[in-house]
């Protein structure tokens, strides 16, 4: 079994730094190590920045990918995870997959003989930190006492940007309506790994005040469209807009996965105003996602 991308704890603090640091390098550093060789994409969901960031990643270190929708090889439907991870490490040198359940991508690693990457599962979205964590670092610096602000729905991506803010040694602060918020066993985990503070408020705006970046997602995210109505009222008074941003430190920035629903989680003066990172985040995929192969496959 090789190293796995599953979570962002998958790496220690010093490995995520490395991996920031290879997201920098120019791309001819690298050496192709994917030169002749596959890389297997299943997407159970749908995807812009994950699907495309991620095959230019792998174009980029000079392998082929090949894209896969999930009903076409039936995770548990049409055989078994573990054949389809038997099959294809005869022919990929690493598989990446997003899924509905969490439990696939772990199972995929355990039978694999190559490195899994998690692309987004119900869990966590971890390629989705790692170009959060280099985007705050472009624009903010070294990111250690830093106060890393998310508001909305502790979800897949809140999850995987607090550890890898909690790894680099930030401040941690979320702003969540209760129900949809992260549990003490939680904030906990996320103070052992490393962060300067944690803490967790249903007042955004206090989740936000002098924040040096303020993260949202959408409030309804893939998988859970049936209940879009309620989830829509649970999070009334959470949208981020400019007074919430008001509230932040002054060079604060605004950040969000995509795609974003402007009205709800965010207005349309903050996603598209000065303050916005999103465009530099969604292109920091590529980087992130170049950079995470790479490091498994060997690259130091
Ligand atoms: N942020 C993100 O993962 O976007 P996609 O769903 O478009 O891949
Ligand atoms: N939380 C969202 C992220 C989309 C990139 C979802 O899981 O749909």
């Amino acid at each position: 079994m090789s190293r796995s991308f599953l979570d962002v704890t998958d790496c220690t603090a010093g490995e995520i730094a490395l991996v920031l640091e290879i997201a920098e390098r120019p791309i001819e550093a690298l050496g192709r190590p994917l030169a002749g060789e596959g890389v297997a994409l299943i997407f159970e969901k749908p995807s812009n920045r994950t699907r495309q960031s991620t095959e230019m990643a792998v174009v980029q270190l000079g392998g082929h990918p090949v894209y896969t929708r999930g009903e076409e090889v039936g995770f548990d439907v049409r055989e078994s995870v573990e054949d389809i991870a038997r099959i294809m490490e005869g022919y990929h040198s690493a598989i990446a997959a997003r899924v509905f359940a969490h439990e696939i991508v772990e199972r995929l690693a355990a039978a694999a003989s190559v490195p899994v990457v998690n692309m987004l599962s119900d869990r966590s979205h971890p390629l989705q930190a790692v170009a959060d964590a280099l985007t705050m670092q472009q624009r903010l610096g070294d990111l250690t006492g830093k106060t890393v602000a998310y508001v909305g729905d502790y979800n897949n991506v809140a999850r995987s940007l607090g550890e890898i803010s909690a790894l680099l040694g930030m401040h941690l602060r979320f702003g969540c309506p209760a129900g949809f918020d992260a549990d003490d066993a939680e904030l906990a985990r996320l103070l052992l790994l490393g962060a300067a503070s944690v803490e967790q408020t249903t007042r955004p705006a206090d989740a936000v005040a002098g924040a040096h970046a303020v993260h949202t997602d959408t409030w309804v995210s893939m998988g859970q469209e049936d209940d879009k109505q309620a989830r829509r009222q649970a999070f009334e008074g959470f949208t981020v807009d400019e007074p919430m941003m008001a509230a932040a430190d002054a060079a604060a920035i605004f950040m969000h996965c995509l795609p974003a629903y402007r009205g709800f989680e965010v207005t349309a003066d903050v996603i598209d105003g000065p303050r916005s990172a999103v465009f530099q985040q969604g292109h920091n995929r590529m980087h992130a996602a170049r950079a995470v192969l790479a490091f498994l496959l060997g690259v130091r």
